[in-house]
């Protein structure tokens, strides 16, 4: 039996063994749960996923008491955005999730938009050892100001601040969204609370003793960067700098519009942060993207990360169309986590992105080539393809006049594909999605998204993660990042190595069958 026939069986024997104890007990329902079989059109495999219904950004990323929380944006009463609530999702290894009751409902201050999570281990605010602080904003119809929400059984309850809101907006800032909240520890072994909140082109940072008063201390923004659209969900962390002593710091910021495949994206800045304002590095010209394909918004980072790792992931949307996507009774996915980190290179200091290693745990059957030349007629990939597919390729490119394009065409059905290429030439690499599959329900979908990648010491390599609904590509061990959604026929499971030109030098070439992880909903009924 192959593993993913095994898996299914096994998700059918446990849905089956669940629902049989949440009909014969009662008592079990506050414990039972099922597993999510993921097997409606577009689900995605191992990525997480809303189980029902509309979500969007990912909110509230903390990990505690050895559970990473993923709150995230969601409308539980339709498949567009509507009244935001905060939607639970809790993992061991940010691999396997089981999805928990809504955390936070609107109430009379507002609906629940963006914001984040810390643990108050020195009891600031007073509710609690160690209790879990939620930072988010109210709206309420446009107004938006900052509240609090706390929980001190490990976010499985949640209470609001009856002092919300605790931060008003500034004056003429309408636009005063989706605060990420840190402990920042200062040199003496003091610290204080920081906010980085959005208001319109402008990142503000506010400093706190108990998470309740709040005092403008700067801002960063109006003209540095791209502005071409509103400034959403900022992150601000420490990174070191090569893995070295040096540590500079990443303001990444969510853009409305303008974004390099179009629509809504993500750029980021690096520089020093003081414990009260950010100064870029760069100047104010200077735009860097955190992810060149079409669905990458909104990220944010796990604070209290327990291996010192800094790791985030975003929404794979985009505000373009993604209340038109076309699943059927949920809409919104988040991309696999990721670990950062910064590198120098010739431009300066830039961010990096790679999957995390934990994801190696889906990998099954594996297929592997070394040292190959490969021609426009060479047939490398006829045996292999699949929807959930993992590639690790190194391509040799010092003859630039062998070939003119390379790389893979994923997800192949009956006239449909989508191309993941290098132009040896123009040294970008681009995502071509216009024969993808379902295109139609948004002129801006089936388009070709591009990035320059210069070949390092000759080399190109490709990381590539595909799942029913999307592919995930990393150039050149994360330099350059694509984000993109696909919606294929659930037959399209080909895959084609090609060649534009005479030849490729093909170092090495690794590609896994990924296993579905496990998706539990608790409290389903
Ligand atoms: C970003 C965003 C946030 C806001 C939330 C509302 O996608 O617009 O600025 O808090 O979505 O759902």
């Amino acid at each position: 039996m192959s593993g993913q026939l095994w898996r299914k069986l096994t998700r059918f024997i446990t849905l089956t063994l669940s629902l049989a104890a949440l009909v014969g007990c009662a008592a079990a329902e506050q414990t039972a749960g099922v597993t999510m079989t993921l097997d409606e059109p577009f689900r995605p495999q191992y990525h997480v996923s809303v189980p029902q219904k509309w979500a969007n950004d990912p909110n509230g990323l903390v990990f505690y008491d050895g559970e990473y929380h993923l709150f995230y944006q969601h409308n539980p009463d339709d498949i567009v955005w509507g009244p935001m609530h905060w939607a639970h999702a809790v993992s061991a290894d940010l691999v396997n999730w089981t999805h928990l009751p809504i955390a936070l409902y609107p109430d009379e201050v507002g609906t629940i938009f963006s914001g984040s999570a810390v643990i108050d281990h020195n009891n600031t605010a007073g509710f609690g050892a160690e209790a879990m602080v939620a930072v988010f904003t109210h709206n309420d119809d446009g107004r938006q100001m900052q509240s609090v929400a706390y929980s001190t059984d490990r976010g499985r309850t949640w209470t609001k601040y009856a002092g919300n809101p605790v931060l008003e907006p500034p004056k003429n800032i309408r636009n005063f969204r989706d605060p990420k909240v840190f402990w920042y520890e200062t040199e003496s072994g003091a610290g204080h609370w920081v906010m980085a909140v959005s208001g319109g082109n402008i990142i503000l940072f506010f400093t706190s003793s108990d998470l309740l008063h709040w005092e403008t201390s700067g801002g960063f923004g109006l003209t540095f960067g791209a502005t071409c659209g509103v400034w959403e969900t900022p992150d601000l962390f420490p990174l070191p700098v090569d893995g070295g002593p040096e540590t500079r710091w990443v303001l990444a910021v969510a853009i409305g519009g303008c974004a390099p495949a179009g629509g809504s994206g993500v750029q980021y800045f690096v520089g020093s942060f003081d414990g009260r304002t950010f100064t870029s590095d760069n100047d104010k010209d200077t735009i860097l993207w955190a992810d060149f394909g079409a669905d990458f918004y909104a990220p944010q980072s796990w604070s209290e990360e327990p291996d010192g790792r800094r790791l985030w992931l975003a929404w794979m949307n985009n505000w373009t169309y993604a209340q038109d996507i076309p699943t059927a009774t949920w809409r919104g996915t988040f991309t696999v986590p990721r670990e950062l980190s910064l590198i120098t290179t010739a431009e300066g200091v830039r961010l990096v992105q790679q999957p995390i290693a934990d994801l190696e745990q889906l990998r099954g059957e594996r297929w592997q080539w070394r040292d190959e030349v490969i021609g426009p007629d060479s047939n490398l990939l006829a045996e292999v393809g699949g929807e959930t597919l993992e590639i690790a390729a190194e391509f040799a490119i010092d003859n630039l006049g062998d070939s003119d394009r390379f790389g893979f065409r994923v997800r192949r059905g009956d006239g449909e594909y989508t191309t993941i290429g290098y132009a040896t030439k123009a040294r970008t690499l681009y995502v071509d999605r216009a024969q993808s599959g379902n295109v139609a329900f948004n002129n801006a979908f089936g388009a070709v998204h591009t990035a320059q990648m210069s070949p390092i010491d000759g080399l190109i390599r490709l990381h590539i993660l595909i799942d029913r609904s999307s592919v995930e590509v990393f150039g050149n061990d994360g330099r350059i990042v694509f984000s993109e959604q696909l919606f294929p026929a659930g037959d399209s499971l080909g895959l084609e190595l090609f060649i534009d030109g005479q030849s490729v030098k093909l170092n090495a070439l690794d590609i896994w069958q990924l296993e579905p992880a496990t998706f539990q909903i608790e409290n389903p009924l």
